[in-house]
C-alpha cells in the first residue's frame, strides 16, 4: 500500500469507506458504475464504463471495434494490445477511468449468446490476448475489468446456474486466461453471475480470497457484476470488494437506455437478466455488518485500499488524467485493419478473390447494415460506420447490384424486445428469394451476406441461420456458379449448402469497418489474416450436446467432458468437425521446412511463401505427450502460434514460443509438470499438421 493510500485510510470515517465500495448515481450520466470519491479529502470519482469492444456511453460515440472473437481470429495479440491502447484512449476522452473489459471466458458453449465477447475455445490462445488487451487498456492509465470470473459460459440462466466443474478442469481450462490478466497487473476483476459449486461467484470465498487474490496475487479490487450482489456479509467476507451497481433498475434502465418492459423488477429473476432488485447491499448493510463484527474492519479497510490503489496507479489520485483521443484517424484504420486480420476464409475454390471489374450481385437481408457486434452491455455506437454495400460499391470497378432477397432481420438486443423470434422484422417491402436469383444470374458473382442473432442475456437457440437464409442461399447458388457467402456471426454456424457454393467466408461482427474491411479481402487487397479460434461442426457434435451439459438440469449444469472442450473433444471422440480450430485459408500458399527446437520453449519453422502474390500464414504448434496418457487427458494442446507476412516467393524463419501452461497438469498436490517425452506437432491448424519435432526439456 503506498503512504498516499495508507494516509487517506486513516483519515475515511465509515461512512465514507462504505462510499467507496458501492456505486452511486453518476452526475454526468455517462458511467456504466460510479464510485462517488470523498471530496473533502480530494478522492475524485471513478467511472467504470463498458465494455470490450470499445467505450460504451448511451448517447455518445466512441469507435466501434470487431467483435473481441474476430480479434482473436487474428492470432496476432499484438492487436489486441492495440485496441486495448485505442480504447483506453477513447476511454480517457470520455472521463472514464476503468473499462469492463476484456471478457476472457473460454467458448465452452457454441449457442453462448456473448462468445463474440470472448477469445477462443482454448486457454493458451484466450490468456494470450487477455494478457495483450489488458496491457493495452492500462498502458494509457486506464484500469482493466477482466470478467466475468469464473465459469461464466452460457447465459441461459446466467444468474442462477449453478456450475459443476471439477478442480482440474477448472485450473487448465477456465482459470488461466484470468491468471494472466493478474500476471499482467489487472487492475480488477469482476464476479460472474453464476455460481461455481452452489457459491455464487460474488461471495466465494475459496475462489475470490483463496485463489484469485491470496494464491495469485492480485491485489486490485473485485467488482460485482451488475445486480449480482445478494448479500452484503457473505459477498464483503468472500471476498468481493466493490457492488455495483448500487442505483435502483429503473434508474440505471434509464442511463442505458433498457425499455422498461424488459426491466424487470419484480424482485425475480429470468435467468439472462439480472435481479434488479439486487441493489445496494452495501450501502444498506455494510456498515451495520461491521460494528457488529460480522465483517472486519481490516476487511473494509482492505476492499477501500485496493480501489484506492487503483486510482494512485493511474494518477487520478494525484489529479491527473491523460487526454485521450476520440475517433482518430489511427483508431478508424486500427478498427478496419483488425476487421481484416480477423476475417477467415472458410473455403474457396478459386473464385475469390474477385476480379476489379467483375460485376457483382449483393445479396442478403442486411447488406446495407454495417454489424457493429451483438446485443448487450458492449453495444457500441460509432461516428462513421460501412456497409457491405458501401465498401464493395466504392471498391468496385464492374457493376454492384443489390438485391436483399429477404426482409432485413433485426439486431438482437435485451434493451429492445420488439423483434419476432426469428428476428425478422415484419416484411417492409416487396424482397424475395426470386429478384435475388434474377440479381445473382445477372452478375459474374453473387456475394450473399448472412448473419445470426446473438446478444447477452440469451443463448442462440440453434446453430441455425435465422430466417430463410440457408433457402436464400441455395436458390442463389443453384442459379449461379459464382458464389461467395459471407457470414457475420457470433461463433459457430451450420453450412448445410456448403458443397454448393464457391467460397466461404467467417467475418464475425466487424464493427464500423465492416465493409471497407469485407471488400478489402473480397477483392485481394488484404489477404485474409483469420483463423478460427472456435471449432465449427454440426450442433450435435458438441460435447455440449446433452442437457445436463448445457443448459443444465434441476439448476446445475456439468462440466463432466471436463478438459475436452472445442478442438480437444473433437480429436479425443469420433465427433468430426467441420472446419477445425486453427483452420483458415490464405489466397498465397505455404509450404514448411525445417523444423526445430531453438531453446527450452521455442520452436522455430521455415515457411515459404510458393505462390505469386503475398500472403499471411498463422503458425500453430501444438504439444502431445507421447509416454501413457489417461483417457481423459487432452492428446493435443495448443502450446503457441504465431501470424506472419510472407512476401511473394520469400521464405522467412518464424519462432514459436511454447507457453508453460501446455506442459502442465493440476492434481491432488497442486500444479506439476507433465509427463513427456514431448513432441511439438507445427500445424496449419488442429488437424492439419504438417512437420514435428521431438521436444527437448532443459
Ligand atoms: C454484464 C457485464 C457488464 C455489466 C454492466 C452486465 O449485465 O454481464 O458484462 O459489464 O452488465 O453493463
Amino acid at each position: 500500500m503506498t503512504d498516499h493510500v495508507t494516509a487517506l485510510l486513516d483519515e475515511l470515517d465509515l461512512e465514507e469507506k462504505v462510499s467507496l465500495v458501492h456505486g452511486a448515481i453518476d452526475p454526468a450520466g455517462t458511467a456504466t458504475g460510479y464510485l462517488p470519491g470523498v471530496e473533502r479529502l480530494d478522492i475524485p470519482p471513478l467511472r467504470l464504463v463498458d465494455g470490450p469492444v470499445g467505450v460504451r456511453i448511451p448517447g455518445r460515440k466512441a469507435t466501434a471495434f470487431p467483435a473481441s472473437l474476430a480479434l482473436a481470429a487474428s492470432f496476432d495479440p499484438s492487436l489486441g494490445r492495440e485496441q486495448g491502447a485505442a480504447m483506453g484512449r477513447e476511454a480517457n476522452a470520455h472521463d472514464q477511468d476503468v473499462l469492463l473489459g476484456p471478457g476472457t471466458n473460454i467458448v465452452r458453449v457454441p449457442h453462448c449468446g456473448r462468445n463474440f465477447e470472448y477469445f477462443s475455445e482454448d486457454p493458451v490462445h484466450s490468456l494470450s490476448f487477455a494478457r495483450a488487451v489488458v496491457e493495452g487498456i492500462q498502458s494509457e492509465d486506464v484500469l482493466a475489468c477482466v470478467k466475468h470470473y469464473v465459469a461464466n459460459n452460457q447465459e441461459t440462466n446466467r444468474t442462477t446456474v449453478d456450475v459443476a466443474v471439477d478442480e482440474r478442469t477448472l485450473r487448465e481450462l477456465y482459470l488461466p486466461a484470468f491468471r494472466a490478466a493478474v500476471d499482467a497487473g489487472v487492475g480488477s476483476v469482476m464476479a460472474a453471475y453464476n455460481a461455481v459449486d452452489g457459491t455464487p461467484m460474488s461471495e466465494h470465498e475459496r475462489l475470490l480470497r483463496g485463489v484469485l487474490k491470496d494464491e495469485w496475487g492480485f491485489d486490485g479490487f473485485v467488482t460485482s457484476d451488475w445486480f449480482g450482489t445478494e448479500d452484503a456479509v457473505r459477498s464483503a467476507t468472500g471476498g468481493l470488494d466493490v457492488e455495483m451497481p448500487g442505483i435502483s433498475g429503473e434508474a440505471f434502465a434509464a442511463l442505458v437506455g433498457m425499455d422498461d418492459g424488459e426491466n424487470d423488477q419484480s424482485g425475480e429473476s429470468d435467468g439472462g437478466m439480472p435481479d434488479m432488485a439486487n441493489i445496494a447491499r452495501f450501502e444498506a448493510n455494510l456498515a451495520a455488518a461491521i460494528e457488529a463484527g460480522d465483517v472486519p474492519r481490516e476487511r473494509l479497510d482492505d476492499m477501500v485500499a485496493r480501489v484506492l490503489t487503483g486510482m494512485k496507479r493511474i494518477g487520478r489520485l494525484d489529479g491527473e488524467r491523460p487526454e485521450g483521443s476520440l475517433d482518430a484517424p489511427a483508431h478508424r484504420t486500427l478498427a478496419e485493419r483488425i476487421a481484416v486480420r480477423g476475417t477467415v476464409l472458410l473455403a474457396n475454390d478459386g473464385v475469390l478473390p474477385l476480379d476489379d471489374d467483375a460485376d457483382v450481385a449483393l445479396v442478403g437481408s442486411n447488406v446495407d447494415t454495417a454489424i457493429l457486434g451483438g446485443g448487450g452491455s458492449s453495444e457500441v455506437t460509432p461516428f462513421v460506420r460501412s456497409s457491405p454495400a458501401d465498401g464493395v460499391t466504392e471498391r468496385a470497378d464492374g457493376d454492384v447490384t443489390v438485391a436483399h432477397g429477404l426482409p432485413p432481420i433485426a439486431d438482437p438486443s435485451f434493451f429492445d424486445a420488439t423483434t419476432s423470434e426469428d428476428g425478422e422484422t415484419a416484411a417492409s417491402d416487396d424482397r424475395s428469394i426470386d429478384d435475388a436469383v434474377e440479381a445473382a444470374r445477372g452478375a459474374d458473382t453473387a456475394v450473399v451476406f448472412v448473419r445470426d442473432r446473438a446478444t447477452e442475456a440469451r443463448d442462440r437457440p440453434d446453430l441455425r441461420l435465422p430466417g430463410e437464409q440457408d433457402d436464400l442461399i441455395e436458390a442463389v447458388a443453384e442459379a449461379t456458379d459464382r458464389t461467395v457467402v459471407v457470414i457475420n456471426s457470433s461463433g459457430p454456424v451450420e453450412l448445410p449448402w456448403r458443397e454448393e457454393v464457391g467460397a466461404i467466408i467467417e467475418n464475425w461482427y466487424p464493427g464500423q469497418a465492416h465493409g471497407d474491411a469485407i471488400a478489402s479481402v473480397l477483392y485481394g487487397d488484404s489477404d485474409p489474416g483469420g483463423r478460427l479460434p472456435v471449432t465449427f461442426a454440426a450442433e450435435s457434435a458438441y460435447p455440449t450436446a446433452t442437457t445436463a451439459r448445457f443448459p443444465g438440469e434441476g439448476g446445475v449444469v456439468k462440466y463432466t467432458e471436463g478438459r475436452l472442450v472445442g478442438y480437444r473433444h473433437f480429436e479425443a471422440t469420433e465427433h468430426e468437425a467441420v472446419y477445425p480450430f486453427g483452420h483458415g485459408r490464405s489466397y498465397a500458399a505455404f509450404a514448411y521446412r525445417d523444423a526445430e527446437q531453438v531453446d527450452g520453449s521455442t520452436v522455430r519453422v521455415t515457411v515459404e511463401n510458393t505462390s505469386s502474390r503475398a500472403g499471411r500464414e498463422v503458425v500453430q504448434a501444438y504439444v502431445r505427450s507421447t509416454g501413457a496418457g489417461r483417457a481423459d487427458e487432452p492428446r493435443r494442446e495448443l502450446a503457441g502460434f504465431a501470424s506472419v507476412r510472407v512476401p511473394a516467393g520469400e521464405s522467412v524463419a518464424v519462432d514459436i514460443d511454447l507457453h508453460k501452461q501446455a506442459f502442465v497438469r493440476y492434481g491432488d498436490d497442486g500444479w506439476r509438470n507433465s509427463e513427456g517425452p514431448f513432441v511439438v506437432d507445427v500445424a496449419r491448424s488442429a488437424t492439419d499438421r504438417r512437420l514435428s519435432v521431438d521436444l527437448r526439456r532443459e
